[in-house]
């Protein structure tokens, strides 16, 4: 195994987009930013050198960091920021995962820029489990705003009410093509007839879940969050922020150009209107112009589409790829996810949208949390998390007369290699909207799903404990709930929040405390010395 060294210099860069043009926060100026090689086993070292005036903290998202959680990256929860001037290495090993995982920023709302991939190679000799790709490609879907992106938060975050949709969506960095702005969008990807290729899609977008389509193509789904599955070949695939897609495309047409977009899906019922982001599959030696539209381009509300991607996915569970289920649950945990209101005299309407797990606001805290765990610092956070939910949740529309929500920087403490299933319930009290929740440290098996409300009684029974897909991001179906489980077998603290940048700030996050019973110390390697101060 090799180690594999990078330098990340956080910087800003003027850039154009939708004929506007306003500096962004890079990564090398870059956007999206560099891709990260390597092999499964080798070790990565990043070293981030901040350049502009905002804390920073990068995030290696699907990285297990087995006892090196010092370098997972969210800022408070297992470091302090690198504060502007400053540096800080992340070092890391990547152990028995190979696949398309992602980095990003973990502060403020700087991963709306601050993003780029990660390509893990299976070990050298080692093949895929499908057939070999001709070519290997990185698509990154996004967003852009024209305004500030800071702004656009702060302002919500003063006003109480959420933030406007982005201007565009983008295809690695490039929205659609707009009359007289055509040179700012509009990516072009070239290929040849007859080869496969492999398209590592990732959903670095802040606030949608998309769906992603090739006119005239049909797309096989061999992985997702680096982890393979069951091949199957599908129309649309369906991809929510934090979550990863391999798919093979076979080029089986002669020529042509074919039209590549992204499109938003969300099950709300609230008028958005940002740009749908399109780019071209081009084949070679294609003279014509035009490119061949797509007949049908999924609404907005599509949900049975996005429900039948879902079903169809599973864990490969061959022998060299075996999907270790937990059968039996040492913790059975029930989390509702949701938003309220509470009160605040200086908001716009005298209320604050909020967002919470079992009525839990999460509050940050001034200092990370793995330090407050691993040194013992006492009055960061409690280990009281709820177990269940603690009053009477109804995702059926008739909206509690009390959507208020506690706040507490509240963990849960769960004993090193313990099972852990998890059934997360959407209550939809305000809108209904997917949440995509995120678990940092570990991939867990997506055991099940329903609509309505969980039934503790009936719904185990239908559990997929054989070949669930294994991931480390799942939609949370609105109006729905999801079933995940995982052994705690890394130690460490562990934040777990919705990967839709606006719930996670206005509060849909916890975390998890893993220790192995003789103490953070013994189960954790030491903080790196250039750990960030807060
Ligand atoms: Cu990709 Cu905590 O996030």
């Amino acid at each position: 195994c090799l180690e594999r060294h990078y330098k990340f210099n956080v910087v800003l860069k003027n850039t154009t987009r939708l004929c506007s043009a306003k500096p962004i926060v890079t990564v090398n100026g870059k956007f999206p930013g560099p891709t990260i090689y390597a092999r499964e086993d080798d070790t990565v070292l990043v070293k981030v050198v901040n350049h502009v005036q905002y804390n920073l903290s990068i995030h290696w998202h699907g990285i297990r960091q087995l006892r090196t959680g010092w370098a997972d990256g969210p800022a408070y929860i297992t470091q302090c920021p690198i504060q502007p001037g400053q540096t800080y290495l992340y070092n890391f090993t990547i152990t028995g995962q190979r696949g398309t995982l992602w980095w990003h920023a973990h502060i403020l709302w700087l991963r709306a820029t601050i993003h780029g991939a990660i390509v893990i190679l299976p070990k050298l000799g080692v093949p895929y489990p499908f057939p070999t790709p001709n070519k290997e490609e990185v698509i990154i879907l996004g967003e852009w705003w024209k305004s500030d992106v800071e702004a656009v938060i702060n302002e919500a975050m003063k006003s109480g009410l959420a933030t406007n949709v982005s201007d565009a969506h983008t295809i690695n960095g490039h929205p659609a093509p707009i009359p007289g702005c055509n040179s700012q969008g509009g990516l072009t990807l070239p290929v040849k007839p007859g080869k496969t290729y492999l398209l590592r899609i990732i959903n670095a977008a802040l606030n949608e879940e998309l769906f992603f389509k090739i006119a005239g193509h049909k797309l096989t789904v061999v992985e997702v969050d680096a982890a393979y599955t069951k091949p199957f070949k599908t129309d649309t695939i369906v991809i929510a922020p934090g979550q990863t897609t391999n798919v093979l495309l076979t080029t089986n047409r002669r020529a042509g150009k074919y039209l590549v977009a992204a499109s938003p899906f969300l099950d709300a019922p609230i008028s958005v209107d940002n740009l749908t982001a399109t780019a071209t599959l081009h084949y070679s030696g294609t003279l014509t112009s035009i490119a061949t539209t797509l007949t049908s381009l999924p609404p907005r509300n599509a949900t049975p589409i996005a429900t039948t991607f879902t079903k169809s996915l599973k864990s490969l569970n061959s022998k060299k790829y075996p999907a270790l289920v937990p059968l039996k649950v040492d913790h059975s945990l029930f989390f509702t996810v949701g938003l309220g209101v509470n009160p605040c005299a200086t908001c716009v309407n005298g209320s604050r949208v909020v967002a919470d797990i079992n009525n839990v606001t999460f509050v940050m805290p001034q200092i990370s949390l793995l330090q407050a765990h691993f040194f013992n610092i006492s009055g960061v956070f409690t280990d009281d998390f709820p177990a269940n939910p603690p009053r009477v949740y109804n995702f059926t529309g008739t909206q509690l007369v009390n959507l208020r929500t506690t706040k507490g920087t509240r963990l849960y403490r769960l004993a090193y290699n313990s099972t852990v299933q998890l059934v997360l319930q959407d209550t939809g009290m305000i809108t209904p909207e997917n949440h995509p929740l995120h678990l940092h440290g570990y991939n867990f098996f997506v055991v099940g799903n329903g609509q309505g409300n969980y039934n503790p009684k009936k719904d185990p029974n239908n559990f997929n404990l054989i070949d669930p897909v294994e991931r480390n991001t799942v939609g949370v179906p609105s109006g729905g709930w999801t079933a995940i489980r995982f052994r705690a077998d890394n130690p460490g603290v562990w934040f777990m929040h919705c990967h839709l940048e606006l719930h996670t700030t206005w509060g849909l996050k916890m975390a998890f405390v893993v220790d192995n019973g003789k103490g953070p110390s013994e189960s954790l390697l030491p903080p790196p010395t250039d750990l960030p101060k807060c």
